[in-house]
């Protein structure tokens, strides 16, 4: 399916953002990989009642950084994504990994109860929730899993550095839309219908960028602005000097100019009931 016609499918607006080639290679750039803790705990939390990890669903999967970690822990993991563009930069060279172009709300290639885990990365908040657990539930086998998680936007372990990033994500949060700062938020009201669903946010992704990783993250959020229609506040001048100025400030005192990023993470889960 093109992407024109997925996004047509989606009465949502915000997914649109990611058809976009320029976003998705930002996006591609720029992304976070989850730590393999997050992927053993989800799959742990699988096993709870499942004995085989036969297939793992990865929806909203972007360019795969939410699904490979699962090829480890199960037997097939398929990622689907509605954009083509973040389909197109997903790896190709996993034998027990596949990438489709579809939608979250509509996955007509798989029979009901035939998915032992379906898991989605920052993207539950993009997408139709009522939608999206309606069809969750029906493709996952009773005892399946239903996994969603995210991270929140990066502290540094740098002062001055850690100031820099706290001026952009206030500088943004007022124009980027209450879908992105759900998932900013960690899902804060995210309950599952699944009973004795858990949540798990004493987890941590580390990972070391450097100022154009830093950069990166501020192309990432003019993107986001120009989606959601404010072409007109770009911020990118203005981060740029003040990264010009805080690392002429680190040089000072360091050599080094990479940077321990952590992003914080949560995972909520939960167990489609065995008997309905
Ligand atoms: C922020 S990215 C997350 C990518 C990756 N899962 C991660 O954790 O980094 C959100 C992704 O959700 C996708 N998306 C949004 N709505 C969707 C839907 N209804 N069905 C499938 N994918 C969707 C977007 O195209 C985008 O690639």
């Amino acid at each position: 399916m093109s992407d024109e016609k997925v996004a047509a499918k989606s009465e949502f607006t915000l997914p649109s953002l990611f058809v976009d080639k320029n976003t998705s290679y930002h996006y591609a750039n720029h992304r976070h990989s989850y730590s393999e803790e997050l992927f053993r705990l989800i799959s742990d939390f699988c096993k709870e009642k499942l004995e085989n990890l036969n297939l793992a669903v990865d929806v909203g999967c972007g360019p795969g950084n939410s699904t490979v970690g699962f090829t480890k822990h199960f037997k097939q993991v398929i990622g689907v994504d509605i954009s083509e563009s973040q389909i197109a930069l997903a790896p190709k060279d996993i034998p027990n990994c596949q990438f489709k172009v579809g939608s979250a709300t509509d996955l007509e290639f798989l029979p009901a109860a035939s998915v032992d885990l379906l898991s989605c990365g920052l993207a539950f908040n993009l997408m139709p929730k009522k939608e999206f657990l309606a069809e969750a539930d029906r493709i996952l086998k009773p005892g399946g899993t239903l996994a969603i998680f995210g991270y929140s936007s990066p502290r540094c372990s740098d002062q001055v550095m850690d100031d820099l990033l706290q001026w952009m994500h206030d500088k943004v949060i007022p124009y980027v839309g209450k879908e992105l700062i759900e998932a900013w938020e960690l899902y804060p009201d995210l309950e599952l219908p699944y009973p004795g669903w858990i949540r798990r946010d004493d987890l941590m992704i580390t990972q070391m960028m450097s100022p154009e990783g830093i950069l990166g993250l501020g192309k990432l959020h003019r993107r986001f602005l120009i989606e959601n229609g404010h072409e007109e506040i770009n911020l990118l001048p203005e981060i740029e000097d003040r990264m010009a100025a805080a690392l002429q400030e680190i040089r000072q005192y360091s050599d080094g100019l990479d940077f321990e990023m952590k992003f914080k993470t949560v995972v909520i889960m939960g167990h489609k009931p065995l008997q309905c």
